[in-house]
């Protein structure tokens, strides 16, 4: 099969790592990469610690609006494809990156496998709920990492095609977290003991873009004792700077440019709990067995709540507050997420799928 793969954002990189390692071995793969995320700290660094391939092309879409964004990548990745002529393009998760290329390829009869299918948070006002909807209902091969979301595909009407392989990002962490141990030296460059600090990322739309919400995360962090470590997202360093929210972040929270993935998983395994409005982060947290508290009112990922390992605070100072004191993890984990070979399943499934 010769399968074009589409990535743009910082998760998508870590995603297509194990996935374009083990695909090459059995398909011809074409990797484009939209240029959604272009500083060296959210996408090189990413392509040199993973062994991801250069990707043959660079669309350097960079940032915009949603329409201008998703548009301008629609335009070109469409060039690459009929120049390409793939059997497949592969998409993964929830960004605009995946909207765009699950629109091209399937505007000209080209199948669309879907990676991360069937996550649903059923909040419409995330750009990402509308991507992930969409790309499901025009994709042909849908890879699903849980059974939630099998169930949510049918839900909608959605069997054909339809896999539940694990979580990529399980082959991902399984296959770096050894590595990550030995290689990182992230805890002594920044003076921390293990499991004496608490580490946050935030970046989602909901959170930054709304000065009421975050001032109350920036209020809540700013009152706790436990030092914060604060890999910070361009996004919200760029915001807490328009709401004069910057010298407070800093008088308490330990702020830094977005580390790589090594340097994550070894902050994210050492750390006394995690607070965080990603996906992947809540996931890794569970992984890793670190309580994770969600700066979301609702969360696509619903089995790291029910298991005992996550809370939803939202925006909330009090809920964070008290989440920050009392919230602990359950000892129950199962693998809710796979066994670490969504990559080998996914390559074997390519040439399956509704047509
Ligand atoms: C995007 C995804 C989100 C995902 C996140 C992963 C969409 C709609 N959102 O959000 O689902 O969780 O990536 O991190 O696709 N910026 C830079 N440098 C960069 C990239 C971004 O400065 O390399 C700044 C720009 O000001 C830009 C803003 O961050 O406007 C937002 O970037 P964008 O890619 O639009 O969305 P994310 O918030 O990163
Ligand atoms: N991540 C990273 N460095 C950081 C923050 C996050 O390597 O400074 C990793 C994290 O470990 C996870 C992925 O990026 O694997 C999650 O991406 P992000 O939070 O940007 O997006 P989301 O998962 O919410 O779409």
């Amino acid at each position: 099969m010769k399968i074009v793969s589409v990535v743009g954002a910082r998760p998508q990189f870590i995603k297509c790592a194990p996935v374009s390692r083990t695909i090459r071995k059995h398909h011809e793969e074409i990797l484009v990469h939209t240029g959604q995320h272009y500083d060296p700290e959210m996408s090189e660094v990413f392509f040199e610690e993973l062994d991801i391939p250069k990707p043959d092309y660079n669309l350097g879409i960079g940032s915009g609006t949603q329409g201008e964004q998703t548009g301008k990548m629609i335009l070109e990745i469409e060039k690459v494809l009929l120049k390409e002529k793939p059997d497949i393009v592969l998409v993964y998760g929830d960004t605009n990156s995946t909207l765009a290329g699950a629109l091209a390829a399937t505007k000209l009869h080209i199948k669309v496998a879907h990676v991360e299918a069937g996550l649903r948070s059923f909040d419409r006002a995330m750009p990402e709920e509308i991507n992930r909807v969409i790309t499901d209902h025009i994709s042909n091969i849908l890879f699903c990492p849980t059974d939630t979301a099998v169930m949510n595909l049918k839900n909608e009407g959605i069997t054909e095609g339809v896999y539940n392989v694990g979580d990529v990002m399980v082959d991902a962490l399984k296959y770096n977290q050894k590595i990550a141990e030995e290689k990182s030296t992230i805890l002594q460059d920044l003076n921390l003991n293990p499991k004496e600090f608490l580490l946050a990322t935030v970046h989602r739309a909901s959170n930054t873009d709304n000065i009421k919400n975050l001032s109350s995360i920036v209020e809540a962090f700013s009152d706790v004792e436990t030092t914060i470590v604060f890999p910070m997202h361009p996004r919200t360093r760029k915001y807490l700077k328009e709401y004069n929210l910057w010298e407070k972040i800093l008088k308490n929270t330990k702020v830094i440019p977005p580390v790589g993935y090594l340097d994550m998983l070894k902050l994210e395994s050492n750390a006394r709990k995690i607070l965080t409005d990603s996906g992947g982060v809540q996931k890794e947290a569970y992984m890793l067995g670190v309580p994770c508290i969600t700066l979301r009112d609702n969360t696509e990922w619903v089995e790291t709540v029910e298991e005992g390992w996550n809370i939803l605070t939202g925006a909330d100072y009090e809920k964070i507050k008290h989440a920050i004191e009392n919230f602990e993890g359950t000892k129950r984990r199962n693998e809710v997420f796979g066994d670490g070979n969504a990559s080998g399943k996914i390559s074997q499934k390519m040439n399956s799928g509704k047509t």
